[in-house]
């Protein structure tokens, strides 16, 4: 698993293990410390999950992953994904981004070929034209170089799957993923400054933000904040095993799918706001800014095809994800 030891890639080893897959993670710490590592550990108890520290971009580091391990399937999460950064730093997201599959792809085909898990998302849509948003939902051009990077590489896997038969190919879209683990072990932990809503909330929560600014409250929405589809972390990797599971049992239908990975409910961000107070039982500090350039009005999932052809749907509530997201803050004031 690339970029494994991140908040996504760490809550997904967890619910591999737990479905009888042995896992490599591989990671270079550029955005993230070995604290969810760990974590993965606790909750498994498998003391010696293997940890490789490398890039994806360093052919011969990816070249002795392969050489190393047996590999039936790679799940790419490496890569940065800061909106804002890949908007005022764009040759930094290019090289990284798509520097590190094609390299990866490279090195698979060279290895007789696997299976590709590729970590994308629902920004590929920008505004779509209407929601929920289906597969077939039209691509818009990208809103940041960051998103821009998830539709060429959803392009480059399709493309190499028709030229390359060794290799297969599933992207997995995700909406909003927010939460934490139930053990409060691992989950969310942002470097600096959150740029994402929950992990803000959180922080300004435990006091470690004055107080959290809600970009926007006079959109054309009921309550005029943007609405969003706020999957859970473990709902979101347990799609991920459907997936894998799917190319593993060779029941892919297509050589490349794509899946919405979403609940198919939009909330506001004055709703999950609110939520998050009532589930907590606590007062937030807040107050309405201006927009924040960039982002969009409204995007949530049709999460059809996934749940017939994945066999997977969203489960926990959105009150059992916001709890989860405030334990493991507390969690980490403990520390
Ligand atoms: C959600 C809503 C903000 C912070 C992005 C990427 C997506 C994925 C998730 C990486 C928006 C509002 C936020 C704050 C706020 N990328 N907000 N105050 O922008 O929907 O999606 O992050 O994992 O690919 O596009 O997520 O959490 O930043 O914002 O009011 O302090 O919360 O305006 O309406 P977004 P987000």
């Amino acid at each position: 698993m690339s970029g494994g030891a991140g908040y996504i890639g760490s809550h997904v080893t967890v619910e591999l293990i737990q479905a009888g897959y042995d896992v490599v993670v591989a990671d270079n710490l550029s955005n993230c410390d070995l604290t969810c590592f760990e974590g993965v550990k606790k909750i498994t108890g498998k003391s010696d999950l293997p940890f490789v520290k490398m890039d994806f971009c360093d052919h011969a580091a990816t070249e002795g992953l392969f050489s190393s391990f047996k590999i039936d399937a790679v799940i790419h999460f490496a890569g940065f994904k800061a909106v804002g950064e890949s908007v005022s730093d764009p040759l930094k997201y290019y090289s990284n981004n798509l520097g590190s599959f094609v390299n990866l792809l490279q090195v698979a085909r060279a290895h007789g070929g696997c299976n590709v898990l590729f970590s994308s998302s629902a920004t590929v849509y920008g505004e779509p034209e209407k929601s929920p948003a289906t597969e077939s939902t039209p691509r818009q051009s990208a809103t940041s170089p960051y998103g821009n990077t998830k539709q060429i590489c959803e392009d480059i896997l399709r493309d190499s799957v028709k030229a390359y038969p060794e290799i297969k190919g599933i992207a997995l879209r995700y909406f909003n993923p927010i939460g934490a683990h139930p053990s409060a072990l691992i989950g969310e932990l942002p470097r600096g400054v959150p740029n994402n809503l929950v992990p803000f909330i959180t922080q300004t929560a435990v006091g470690k933000r004055e107080c959290l600014s809600i970009f926007g409250n006079d959109y054309p929405t009921p309550d005029g904040t943007c609405l969003r589809d706020y999957i859970d972390i473990v709902d979101l990797a347990k799609a991920h095993v459907c997936a894998v599971r799917r190319m593993l049992d060779g029941q892919m239908e297509q050589p490349y799918e794509i899946y919405n990975i979403g609940t198919g409910r939009p909330v506001s961000v004055l709703e999950l706001v609110t939520s998050f107070e009532k589930v907590n039982n606590l007062k937030l500090n807040y107050k309405f800014a201006a927009r924040r350039p960039g982002d969009v009005t409204a995007i949530w999932a049709d999460p059809a095809l996934a749940c017939e052809k994945l066999h997977w749907k969203a489960e926990r509530s959105v009150e059992e994800t916001l709890a989860s997201a405030w334990a493991w803050e507390k969690h980490l004031a403990e520390q």
